[in-house]
């Protein structure tokens, strides 16, 4: 790697030593510049970029040990080679430990200067290169925080590309914990909305009466308990994005106010007849299988066209494994961080037992199994020991004595959820008294679970549709 042309400057207080170093840097071919002092230099360094600093350990006023202090905050690469008498070669043996690249002896040898300065500014090319390949490579395989190099993730980056300058409706699709919020944002970060609001409803965790009210906002007295007008969240989002995560339970009433919006950008606050018009752009996410719910009746397939102008379908993460290793890195990093700790990396043995693991609960369920190693980890490497019982190779829950205790109430729920529905016959309503659950409460654990809603055989769904 030529060096040839790098940029020196030469601190040094004693103006014969310094015109020496100078001038011998400019026969070897670089460009040399003399400071008396380290403030003289600092001040060059506002609007000059060296790559290499040679300065004497005593100056006058700021000495060398805090020059290189200062220099590496200004410019974290610069390489800095620090001059000394004999008496302080123990104050340059610090620092070098302290980040600069190396010291040389006075008086100085001109031929030693020159390869030290070679290898100097070889280092700071070298640096250079690197920080610029990984962030071309971080560029590649992330975006707006999405990590991914799989084809299939691409693919996905590619969409927001091209999607997000719009202001198409988006729906993303994909299993729970396959990163569709992230998505939404991402296409919200990415478009000239970026700077306005960006708006997130749950439409399954509202109850049915107040989504209305709590989308479209409502008059005074619109209904019990609304003793204040109230701006929807389509207002709030004015100019921004709208995020309608769960849009497959949205209740058929609803469905028809979100078509009409999404025909002519008008709606109706509870309460009023006054129409209103909101700029606002819908993302929309759903993990349920929406031509599923279309054919029970439960989601209208003109709406279903609405949304569905740009479809973002993400892939379960067993089919995109060649993401693994990246996601890992990602989440060691983010869970070190805040947890303070300093992990480096993971053993082979960690990486291949999250490798042959299939991931039901995705890029989520990664990730809390990330932390919770980050957190219990010993050492300065993630260790197969680190990991759940459940996902170490050779183990299996069944020998698991230790605290999981939240899987077995999950399967004890499970298994009484399945009993009541058989005993029921599967009507939802009944199963659902039989356990003390609302319905909506028994659907959502049965969509958790991933129970049928009816028997295999095929009964006809035992659920009207709400109106
Ligand atoms: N490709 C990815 N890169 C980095 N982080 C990701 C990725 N995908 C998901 N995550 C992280 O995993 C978690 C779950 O993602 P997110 O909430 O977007 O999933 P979701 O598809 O909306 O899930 P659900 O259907 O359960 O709501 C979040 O913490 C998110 O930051
Ligand atoms: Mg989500």
């Amino acid at each position: 790697m030529s060096t040839q042309g790098a940029r020196i400057a030469v601190v040094e207080d004693e103006p014969i030593q310094r015109r020496m170093m100078i001038e011998s840097l400019e026969d070897g071919g670089y460009a040399a510049e003399g400071f008396g002092s380290a403030e003289e230099l600092m001040e060059a360094m506002q609007h000059l970029r060296f790559d290499v600093v040679i300065t004497d350990m005593r100056l006058p006023g700021v000495d060398g040990v805090e020059l290189l202090r200062r220099s590496r905050e200004i410019d974290p690469k610069l390489q800095v080679i620090v001059v000394t008498a004999y008496a302080t070669v123990e104050t340059a043996i610090q620092a070098v430990k302290g980040g600069a690249y190396g010291y040389l002896r006075k008086p100085v040898d001109l031929e030693e200067l020159l390869v030290a300065v070679g290898q100097a500014a070889g280092n700071r090319r070298l640096r250079e290169e690197n920080m610029l390949l990984r962030e071309q490579l971080r560029e590649r395989y992330s975006m707006s925080g999405i990590i991914g190099n799989s084809p299939r993730m691409q693919e996905v980056f590619s969409l927001i590309v091209r999607a997000a300058p719009s202001s198409a409706t988006v729906l993303v699709t994909g299993e729970s914990g396959t990163g569709k919020e992230l998505v939404a944002r991402a296409m919200h970060l990415q478009s000239p909305r970026a700077t306005k609001p960006f708006v997130a409803v749950n439409c399954a965790a509202l109850p049915e009466t107040l989504l209305e009210a709590e989308l479209f906002g409502h008059e005074k007295g619109a209904f019990t308990g609304a003793e204040r007008a109230r701006v929807g969240r389509f207002e709030a989002a004015e100019g921004g994005s709208l995020f309608l995560d769960e849009i497959g339970d949205i209740p058929l009433g609803t469905q028809v106010k979100l078509l009409r919006f999404l025909q002519d950008h008008t709606f109706e606050r509870v309460g009023s007849s006054r129409p209103t018009t909101a700029d606002v752009r819908i993302l929309a996410a759903t993990n349920r299988n929406l031509e599923d719910l279309m054919k029970q009746g439960r989601f209208r397939e003109d709406l279903y066209w609405r949304l569905n102008v740009v479809m973002v379908a993400l892939p379960p993460l067993r089919e995109r494994k060649e993401d693994l290793a990246a996601l890992i890195e990602h989440f060691l990093a983010r869970h070190a961080k805040a947890n303070r700790k300093k992990v480096k990396g993971f053993s082979r043995e960690f990486f291949s037992a999250l490798y042959q693991y299939t991931f039901p609960g995705n890029v989520r369920e990664l990730e809390n199994v990330v932390e919770r190693a980050v957190v219990l980890t010993r050492g300065d490497m993630l260790r197969v020991e680190d990991l759940p019982l459940y996902l170490r190779p050779g183990e299996t829950p069944a020998v698991e004595s230790e605290g999981r205790l939240r899987d077995v109430l999950q399967s004890v729920e499970q298994s009484m959820i399945r009993r009541a529905l058989a005993d029921a016959a599967f009507v939802q309503t009944k199963a659902a008294q039989r356990l003390g659950l609302s319905e909506r409460m028994l659907r959502y654990k049965m969509r958790k679970y991933g129970l049928k809603e009816q028997r295999e055989e095929g009964v006809g769904p035992q659920k009207t549709p709400r109106t």
